[in-house]
């Protein structure tokens, strides 16, 4: 009898005090067409959300989509318009990109990571992840028998809605047991099946905000090297691990990469996050020299040459987007000279995403949450435009639901890979500072309830 009365006194406080009615959000979820909060994409949420802002004139705390929350860089703006006035946008431009920008990347290349990497294997794509989707289409097509992508998860959900929709075949574990020496064997385990012909990661990681240590790049460049494999490392969020601060062209310290450790690998460099330039969909794409000019006869069929280089652009950025917008690529070029000359600090217009995220955890600890991925090896994490949060005794799809009542919103970790199905993904792209005292407001009501 007395539990139930408590069960009965939560339950009316519970009710009473949730910023949004529950009865409205359970209606509107159940009639989302979304069978499964815990599986449901970002896209859906991002939907659903914005049905319950509309119906509950309830404002969220969006968290669910990493989309830049600062305006584009003004460079790259003033340099489109400056070439679309100029008359590009009647021209096809070159497949393999415009050799100004080419030039750009290849130095920016050299300033910011260290690697050096010829003009030719700098192509400009259609975003980032056109650059993933051509490397896994070409790479899968390289060596008969090795038809199998190795994702070192949490991951971006998209790169296997790729596999899925080429059919192309992908295994993956998740990184959270397995950080420092332990990464070795376990990557060693895949690879000596045979079958594996790419690993892929992101670094600094989305959704966990993880970086690899040098140690750890280490062992990845060196079982590529064993194995010969090639490695994508998916640089979306490059320069942000702001613990080191990577700013100042041509000096030290450099964004970590794997191109340190192996000569088989391809960078993937997303202009959305680091210069806020997502809405324009451009991307890099870098492939070292050596895989580059590496030949492969199993690509002959397919692309009618053997040297991966030639066959991922003429063959594959061919067939896919016959090459990336014309403006966006003078934008680009412009950004990117601007950083090579020292005349722009790409890192000082971003940081303020790690301020935001340090504000936002010290929040969330306050309240009960836990930060799941909360290492990299002995290092507390950085702060930077993801975190992970959980909370006592709920699945990451119960919390997300719960989340709905209070007006807060954010992705489960086990879409992207993750084997921590307690957690969540939060975004801190698109929170204001203004609106961090409603986040904690409601994490107090949240924690009183619970
Ligand atoms: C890890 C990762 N890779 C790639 C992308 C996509 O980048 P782009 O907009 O350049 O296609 C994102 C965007 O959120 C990302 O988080």
């Amino acid at each position: 009898m007395h539990l139930i009365i408590i069960n009965f006194v939560k339950l009316y406080n519970f009710v009473k005090n949730t910023p949004i009615s529950k009865d409205l959000v359970d209606q509107i979820v159940a009639n989302s067409g979304i069978n499964n909060l815990g599986t449901a994409s970002i896209r859906e949420i991002k939907k659903l959300i914005n049905q319950i802002e509309d119906k509950s004139n309830t404002k969220f705390i969006r968290m669910e989509m990493g989309i830049p929350g600062i305006p584009a860089s003004q460079i790259g703006v003033n340099a489109q318009i400056e070439a679309l006035k100029n008359g590009c946008a009647a021209i096809y431009p070159d497949i393999d990109g415009t050799p100004e920008l080419k030039n750009e990347m290849s130095r920016f290349i050299k300033n910011y990571l260290d690697l050096d990497i010829s003009p030719s294997g700098c192509i400009p794509t259609v975003g980032s992840m056109m650059g993933g989707m051509a490397g896994f289409m070409t790479f899968s097509r390289a060596r008969k028998g090795r038809d199998t992508t190795l994702f070192i998860d949490p991951g971006f959900p998209v790169q296997k809605q790729q596999h899925r929709v080429l059919g192309l075949k992908y295994e993956s574990f998740d990184v959270y047991d397995f950080r420092g020496e332990l990464l070795k064997d376990k990557v060693e385990s895949y690879l000596m099946k045979g079958n594996v012909h790419s690993i892929i990661y992101s670094n600094p990681n989305n959704p966990s905000w993880i970086c690899f240590t040098e140690k750890e790049l280490q062992i990845i460049g060196e079982l590529a090297n064993k194995y010969e494999v090639c490695v994508f490392e998916d640089l979306a969020y490059f320069g942000m691990d702001f613990r080191n601060d990577i700013s100042k062209p041509g000096q030290p310290p450099y964004q970590p990469t794997v191109g340190k450790y192996t000569d088989n690998y391809a960078l993937l460099i997303s202009s959305s996050k680091a210069f806020s330039y997502a809405g324009e969909r451009i991307g890099m794409l870098v492939l070292s020299d050596h895989l580059f000019n590496q030949e492969f006869p199993d690509l002959i069929p397919y692309f009618g040459t053997p040297i991966f280089g030639r066959a991922i652009i003429y063959g594959t950025v061919y067939a896919i987007s016959s090459g990336t917008s014309h403006s966006a690529q003078y934008a680009l070029a412009a950004i990117l000279k601007a950083c090579n000359e020292g005349k722009y600090n790409f890192l000082d217009e971003v940081k303020v995403y790690g301020e935001k995220a340090k504000k936002m955890k010290k929040i969330f600890i306050d309240n009960g949450f836990s930060i799941v991925y909360d290492k990299d090896e002995d290092k507390p994490l950085a702060d930077g435009f993801y975190f992970t949060i959980a909370y006592p005794d709920l699945t990451g799809e119960q919390l997300l639901k719960e989340f709905l009542y209070y007006g807060i919103s954010a992705i489960t970790l086990t879409i992207t890979g993750s084997e921590r199905t307690e957690g969540l993904r939060a975004c801190v792209s698109l929170i204001p500072f203004e609106q961090i005292p409603v986040l904690e407001e409601r994490l107090t009501i949240f924690r009183e309830n619970h």
